[in-house]
């Protein structure tokens, strides 16, 4: 960190100086001040909020990275990324402290405007604008309660919706999060479609869509009085699971023959990730609600709840003090146009595939990398035992990740219980894919 950021800190009344600036240092402050569930200090160092661009991350050690986290599926066009923190300048005078909740500026209505014609349906649709992706699933969730009477809700294990409330409900992907917290609603659970370990023993191409038929088991023998399945189009935190269309479908027609609304949850692989605006659209499945978040705002909190419109019975009934207020509606307006004009969604498809192609040959070289699988920007490596047991191997994929985070400078993620997540920004190039896959490579030999 340079002296100008160093003073910023010191302005605020904080006596520090470039000795300080270590990573065990400020690991040590933040474990003591931070109660994180998920984060895992061995790893990872503190990273400087000073610099950095595209898929190029720093801790304040210096030590460069390659970012194939995109934060989490945050950073659509990576750190700093120039022509954005242009606009961002020019717009730094708007009012930015009107909450969005109960008075109308033209930027929310924009933005909802633009996400309805995004998503998939020619319906109408209607928008609420929430501060998190937990809080668009719960968003979601209300609407299809009023709307449809019921009070009950399918969803999947493994999934990631959410660690509050509603949406903490939906979520099995981690004891971690759901341990000790009843369950905020009633919930139907399914296996998630996994073909890589199909529960039922199937291979997808002549499967008889046995996970389907558990969910109409499940109806029958649960009730189907349902409000709205709940899916990930691609399972995120739950192992970065690709899910057949066919399952989708049949998830979707399962979920209409009980009168039930259908909803894909794109916090993590919508924003063009993958290809499409929705990752659902790749399923052919035109679900009644959509939830949206992470990359939508930029880096800033904005998340959204997509519904069939009107999406409340007698007046809307839900609403956040901090939703859509206009700088970060106007960031994300941006940030849609630039995705366009940059070919962005053709570009997230072209990259996955190079980057999956590139995987398949670690698939190939590594006894311990079962699966490969993904759609556009967002990629999955699931480490086993051997590939002919599919022994899950848990510690060996916290190895590789933190070898390398630590030798390799691969700024990289686990996922569910024994894979590693690729979702870098928008801005990879190829060149950046090759140096990905060697530096994983060399980190899999390493951890072996
Ligand atoms: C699919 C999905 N839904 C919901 C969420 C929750 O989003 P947030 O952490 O913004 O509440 C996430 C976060 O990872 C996610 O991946």
């Amino acid at each position: 960190m340079d002296d100008k950021h160093i003073q910023v800190l010191r302005d605020l009344g904080f006596d520090l100086s470039a000795k300080e600036m270590k990573n065990d240092y400020w690991k040590k402050r933040a474990a003591r001040a931070l109660a994180l569930t998920t984060q895992d200090r061995d790893v990872y160092g503190c990273l400087d909020h000073t610099v950095g661009d595209g898929v190029h991350i720093y801790d304040i050690e210096g030590t460069e990275y390659l970012d194939v986290t995109g934060g989490v599926a945050v950073r659509a066009f990576g750190l700093r990324y120039r022509p954005y923190l242009e606009f961002e300048a020019s717009i730094n005078d708007v009012v930015h402290e009107f909450p969005g909740m109960d008075f109308d500026a033209i930027p929310q209505t924009l933005l909802a405007e633009r996400l309805a014609e995004i998503t998939p349906g020619d319906h109408r649709k209607q928008v609420v604008f929430t501060t998190s992706g937990g809080r668009a699933v719960e968003g979601c969730m209300k609407s299809a309660m009023d709307l449809s009477g019921r009070r009950r809700f399918v969803a999947f294990r493994p999934a990631f919706h959410g660690r509050t409330g509603y949406a903490l409900a939906l979520t099995s992907s981690n004891s971690k999060h759901k341990s000790g917290f009843p369950q905020g609603v009633d919930v139907i659970r399914v296996p998630y479609p996994y073909c890589y370990r199909c529960p039922y023993g199937q291979v997808v191409d002549d499967c008889n869509l046995e996970c389907v038929e558990a969910l109409r088991y499940a109806l029958q023998v649960e009730g189907d009085d349902i409000a709205v399945t709940v899916m990930e189009p691609l399972c995120g935190e739950g192992g970065l699971i690709v899910p057949p269309a066919k399952a989708v479908q049949g998830m979707y027609e399962m979920s209409k023959e009980v009168g039930a609304y259908f909803m894909s949850d794109e916090v993590q692989a919508g924003m063009g990730r993958t290809g499409k605006w929705c990752a659902v659209e790749h399923h052919g499945v035109v679900p009644d609600y959509i939830s949206m978040g992470k990359a939508l705002g930029g880096g800033y909190p904005l998340g959204a709840s997509i519904g069939p419109a009107p999406m409340f019975t007698g007046g809307s009934r839900h609403s956040e003090t901090f939703s859509a207020e206009p700088k970060v509606s106007l960031l994300s307006l941006w940030i849609l146009r630039h995705m366009e004009e940059g070919d962005f969604l053709k570009k997230n498809a072209e990259h996955g595939a190079y980057l999956l192609k590139r995987l398949e040959e670690l698939k190939d070289r590594h006894e311990v990398v079962g699966d490969v699988r993904g759609l556009g920007l967002m990629v999955g490596v699931e480490v086993v035992k051997d590939k002919t047991s599919k022994e899950k191997a848990p510690k060996l994929r916290d190895r590789i990740v933190k070898t390398a985070v630590q030798k390799e400078h691969l700024w990289i993620l686990g996922s569910g219980q024994n894979s590693i997540r690729l979702t870098p920004s928008y801005v990879i190039t190829n060149d950046d894919i090759d140096e990905v896959v060697d530096r994983l490579d060399r980190a899999i030999s390493a951890s072996k």
